[in-house]
């Protein structure tokens, strides 16, 4: 990420963040209809899930000029995950989902640019739990 990418992040979350609850509604909405066999894993109550689902995006937007200083708490996170049951295959269609639900929000100032950005970040988010994962024994 570039820091104009860094700066177009920053902006459009700003625009999500009042809209957060709904903003978590449609993403899981969207990543249930595109993988319902993920809606298992989940066993605890949606909308604290979202809540908790934002506040880890809203750390990493602001921390995204000095990442390191989040990056083991990201890991610690995708630790975690694998004892959620969550797969490396599983991170691409929360990908998808988070795009899709930023583009639902975000309407016309969504360009192309924007969502350049945010995939570069999710794909930084997701690599970094994703290798964290790995070096869980199984
Ligand atoms: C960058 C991507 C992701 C972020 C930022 C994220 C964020 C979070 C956070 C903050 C929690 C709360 C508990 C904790 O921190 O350990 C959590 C729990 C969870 N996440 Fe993720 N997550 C991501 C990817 C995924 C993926 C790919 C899946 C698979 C579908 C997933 C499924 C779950 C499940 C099942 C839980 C536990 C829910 C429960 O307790 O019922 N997450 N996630």
């Amino acid at each position: 990420m570039n820091p104009r990418q860094i700066g177009l992040i920053k902006a459009s979350w700003d625009k999500v963040l009042p809209i957060s609850d709904k903003a978590a509604e449609l993403f899981y909405g969207k990543l249930f209809e595109l993988d319902p066999e993920v809606k298992k894993l989940f066993t605890g109550d949606m909308s604290e899930q979202g809540k908790k689902l934002m506040t880890m995006i809203d750390t990493v937007v602001k921390s995204l000029d000095n990442l390191e200083v989040v990056v083991p708490a990201i890991q610690e996170s995708g630790k975690r995950h694998v004892a959620y049951g969550v797969k490396d295959e599983d991170y691409a269609t929360v990908g998808e989902a988070l795009i899709w639900t930023l583009g639902a929000g975000l309407g016309d100032d969504f360009t192309d640019e924007v969502k350049e950005s945010w995939i570069a970040a999710y794909t930084v988010l997701s690599t970094t739990m994703i290798d964290a994962a790995h070096t869980v024994e199984a």
